[in-house]
């Protein structure tokens, strides 16, 4: 079995350990940096798109228009947005964070049990990416299958807290619904069928995962990352942020934009492969967590994936002689080795995929 390459830290050990420099590993280079400048920010004042679904598919047909005006234009132009009124509920938000603030602080004895190995990612873990000696980011995490059931392996969920494996089914099954409603709504703003994007994805056999990312404190903050520059392999994530402290960050037109959450708010954040099915008429967004020395921070991240051997391209309708398919066709199992091996690195993926226009 494929094993990591190097030793595995858990980076809740180290921060607990009272370090006050941060080993070379976490190190990222001047460029990467959260204060690096790459563009224009000192100068820029931006809104990022905080959209309320409530009227998404209620009885007002000029509220349902504009609620997907603005999601079409948070998909084209952002590859993200925030959603309120999104129908999860917010005491199952708060009970799912609890449990799994609950498991972050059991014994690493017992997290230990659910070490992951990089074959299926599932469990306890603690980098991303098999690349000996690559730069490590600040943060553990808890990776699971949801969907489809036939990988779904509860033995595999931490038993501890007790209530971890019925509050994640719960929550998974109120972010599926959200999900859903949301596929439906883009395939519409793209002429599309209104279930064409999930059926694309293989129905009812569509694939879901889920991340808790756990942020341990950092003593330097300023030169590492609790997640780097990545773009989401998959379809849609809908991700729980942490509502007291602004992490997340977006790229846009070159500068790193940070995302103050709204409490209550989920952020959903458009994937390669939408990118890819939609011919690039949604983009996915490229993204980075930033770590913080006075609070640990916790996210609650599901994505939702095309089942992993249909193949992905660009969808027939949104294909012209003036418009041709812009990258290749691949299936997901394929799509994400690169994501498996190489870890996050910004849209190097996606963009390798490109046909070479002459
Ligand atoms: C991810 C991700 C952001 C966050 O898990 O892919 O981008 O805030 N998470 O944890
Ligand atoms: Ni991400």
């Amino acid at each position: 079995m494929m094993s990591w390459p190097e030793q595995v830290v858990r980076v809740q050990s180290l921060s607990e350990s009272g370090i006050r420099a941060i080993p070379d590993q976490y190190i990222r280079p001047l460029s990467e940096r959260p204060l690096f400048k790459l563009g224009s920010q000192f100068h820029r004042h931006v809104d990022v798109p905080l959209i309320d679904l409530q009227h998404l598919f209620g009885k007002d047909p000029t509220l349902h228009l504009d609620t997907l005006n603005r999601i079409s234009n948070a998909c084209r132009d952002w590859g993200f947005f925030q959603a309120v009124n999104h129908g999860v509920s917010h005491e199952l938000m708060t009970r799912a964070r609890q449990v799994w603030r609950d498991f972050f602080n059991l014994p690493l004895q017992a997290k230990q049990e659910y070490a992951n190995a990089p074959t299926t990612y599932e469990g306890y873990g603690s980098r991303l990416g098999v690349v000996k000696g690559a730069v490590l980011d600040w943060s553990d995490y808890f990776f699971l299958h949801y969907l489809p059931v036939s990988l779904r392996n509860q033995s595999k969920w931490p038993m501890q807290p007790s209530s971890c494996r019925e509050v994640v089914a719960e929550y998974g099954c109120q972010v599926v619904k959200l999900c859903t409603t949301l596929l439906k709504a883009m395939s519409i703003d793209l002429g599309l069928k209104e279930e064409y994007i999930e059926n694309a994805f293989g129905g009812d056999n569509m694939g879901a995962c889920f991340r808790a990312n756990f942020y341990p404190k950092c003593p330097q903050p300023e030169l590492t990352l609790g997640l780097s520059s990545h773009s989401d392999p998959g379809g849609i994530t809908i991700l729980l942020p942490d509502y007291d402290v602004a992490r997340l960050q977006v790229l846009n037109d070159g500068d790193w934009i940070t995302v103050n959450p709204v409490p209550g708010s989920l952020i959903v954040i458009i994937g390669d492969q939408i990118q890819v099915m939609s011919n690039a008429i949604y983009k996915s967004v490229e993204h980075r967590v930033t770590v913080n020395s006075a609070k640990d921070g916790l996210s609650l991240a599901m994505f939702f994936n095309p089942k992993s051997d249909l193949v992905i391209e660009a969808a027939e309708e949104l294909v012209s002689e003036e418009r041709p398919a812009l990258y290749e066709a691949m299936t997901f199992d394929h799509y994400r080795v690169h994501m498996r091996m190489k870890g996050p690195c910004g849209k190097k993926r996606i963009e390798s995929l490109k046909f070479n226009t002459p």
